[in-house]
């Protein structure tokens, strides 16, 4: 049994990567505005908003095999019209909050044998799309996180990266409210379909596991073929 933290546990990508890790491991959660009310047992919850000046970190396990950082935004709007403290206010919930989590988690990843960091990009990083400069240059600065601390925490510690397509959680609601919005979503994939919360947390149990023991500094593109094939 290993032992597991998740930021941003309570929805989406992170539940599902908690709700799995919690069968067999010992899994801390952080949630920010939904308090999860049913908890797996091996498990834990602690209150956490990345975007405070001091957070409280007691809660992280003496101990750690791995960490997964959740937290993201999808705001889609034409360049424009974005504001200075727009893209600030992105990169502290998407980048400086995984720097401080990180950071503060290290003592106890350096106590197992050989951890596992696993970060979020966007498939909108490889590849360019309208509307899309805000979270391109956060999840572009998460995937140079990735790959510099990969070299800096090697060999003990293992850092990757997942880069989804669209996800069927609620961050990407307003993008796949209707059926027909899900329906057109999928068309644009070579797939057809768009992603599942559980399609990402497969790859980040696999990335957190023993069986990538030898895969670091790698972004891996979780897209339904869209960021490859034309
Ligand atoms: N869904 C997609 O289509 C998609 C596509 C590409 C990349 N991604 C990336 O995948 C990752 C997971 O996305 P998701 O769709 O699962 O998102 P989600 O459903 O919005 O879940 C985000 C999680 O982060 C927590 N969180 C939000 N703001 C926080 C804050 N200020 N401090 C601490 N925790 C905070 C939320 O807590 P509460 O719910 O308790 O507030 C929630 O547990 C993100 O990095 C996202 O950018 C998603």
């Amino acid at each position: 049994m290993k032992n597991y933290l998740v930021i941003g546990c309570s929805s989406g990508i992170g539940q599902a990567i908690f709700t799995t890790l919690a069968q067999e491991h010992q899994v801390t959660g952080t949630y920010y505005k939904n308090q999860p009310q049913k908890l797996p047992s091996k498990s834990s919850v602690h209150y956490l908003n990345v975007l405070d000046e001091d957070f409280d970190f007691s809660f992280i396990p003496e101990k750690l095999d791995g960490l997964v950082y959740c937290p993201g935004s999808i705001q889609l709007k034409p360049f424009h019209r974005f504001k200075e403290e727009d893209f600030i206010k992105d990169f502290q919930l998407q980048v400086t909050g995984a720097v401080k989590v990180i950071q503060a988690s290290l003592p106890s990843l350096k106590k197992s044998e050989q951890a596992s960091i696993v970060l979020f990009s966007t498939v909108a990083v490889q590849n360019g799309f309208n509307f899309h400069s805000l979270v391109s240059s956060s999840k572009g600065a998460i995937e140079g996180l990735t790959r510099a601390l990969s070299a800096e925490l090697a060999p003990k510690i293992r850092v990757n990266c997942i880069a989804p397509s669209i996800t069927d959680t609620p961050l990407a609601h307003s993008i796949l409210s209707t059926p027909e919005k899900k329906e057109a979503n999928a068309q644009r994939h070579p797939l057809k379909d768009i992603g599942s919360p559980e399609d990402i947390a497969n790859a980040a149990m696999f990335l957190l596991g023993d069986k990538s023991k030898w895969i670091t500094g790698q972004i891996l593109h979780l897209d339904g073929g869209i960021g490859t094939i034309r």
